[in-house]
């Protein structure tokens, strides 16, 4: 009888659970490939097909997600973190319905945050009552510790290329530092500023087959953003081209790369809501950090 009373609870919490969230970091090792931009416009396409979706500026060094959407901030993710206020008070919401957590401008890494500052920023994200179904990062450029964590935090990791050398070794670094110390690490590569869809394919395979013969492991092909003056235009205008030139070709591709992270399935045993991206922020921080965690 008190099994089958566990049971139905079990059950019901289920039922009530809200589903795990489809938590997706923007990296891509070099600086300037563009993974603001995309960031900032794959999130325009998700909240425009009904995606409830939050975008989380770490890039804690150079935030300007806020800058390239026009949004004025007086807090972010550094007074979460010292507990001045809640995560709902930094949160701010573009035109387009994206939620944005900017994070600050001034030196704080997220590397050299200590425990307390940890549970902190756990305490956070527990406190996040909306459901979403989408949680974007953009990081920052290089292989530092803090982009390596927030990648580790997501479910997939788009590594954003562009048609230079140094692009993809950076990528090919960044995919190995974190394939080492993460097994099993979804890749996703994302050509950007290309000619066409042929030139996007060619990139990716250029990486994939580095990838696949010197670490044995095959990332997949997310699609590609065609270089677009459009795109700049709407930059220069603070808001997105998913929103400012719906029909440009560069929102067209955008649009198609929301609807296929959509389709997305959370990672295997993932728990309901943003836990799955709390868990993994601490995890790799050692036992210490778990148990502040709670
Ligand atoms: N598809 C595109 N078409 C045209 N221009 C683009 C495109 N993508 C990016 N750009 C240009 O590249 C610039 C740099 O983009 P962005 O700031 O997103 O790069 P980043 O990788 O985030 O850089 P950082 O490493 O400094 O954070 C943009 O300001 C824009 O001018
Ligand atoms: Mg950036």
């Amino acid at each position: 009888m008190h099994e089958r009373i566990l049971d139905q609870a079990a059950g019901l919490r289920r039922l009530g659970a809200p589903s795990p969230v489809n938590v997706i970091a923007i990296t891509g090792g070099k600086g300037g490939v563009g993974k603001t931009v995309v960031a900032v416009n794959l999130g325009a396409a998700l909240a425009a097909q009904g995606r409830s979706t939050m975008l989380l500026d770490a890039d804690l060094g150079l935030a300007n997600v806020d800058v390239l959407l026009g949004l004025r901030s007086r807090l972010n993710l550094e007074h979460v973190v010292s507990g001045e206020c809640a995560l709902d008070d930094v949160i701010v919401t573009a035109p387009c319905g994206l939620r944005v957590v900017p994070a600050a401008s001034g030196s704080v890494s997220m590397a050299s945050l200590g425990r307390a500052q940890h549970a902190g920023l756990v305490h956070a994200f527990s406190q996040l009552l909306e459901p979403l179904d989408v949680l974007l990062i953009d990081t920052a450029a290089g292989v530092g510790d803090a982009v390596v964590t927030f990648s580790e935090a997501a479910q997939r990791v788009v590594v954003v290329v562009c048609d230079e050398p140094a692009s993809l070794t950076d990528a090919y670094g960044l995919i190995k530092v974190l394939a080492k110390r993460q097994a099993g690490c979804r890749f996703e590569i994302l050509a950007n500023m290309v000619d066409s869809a042929a030139h996007g394919r060619a990139l990716y395979e250029k990486l994939m087959r580095a990838c696949h013969r010197f670490l044995g492991l095959t990332p997949s092909y997310f699609g590609y953003v065609p270089y677009d003056e459009y795109l700049r235009r709407a930059i220069r205008g603070q808001t997105t081209v998913v929103e400012a030139f719906p029909s440009s070709a560069s929102a067209r591709e955008l649009a198609r790369l929301a609807k296929a992270a959509s389709g997305w399935l959370p990672a295997p045993g993932a728990r309901g809501g943003i836990e799955f991206f709390m868990e993994r922020m601490l995890r790799p921080r050692g036992a210490a950090l778990e148990s502040a965690a709670g």
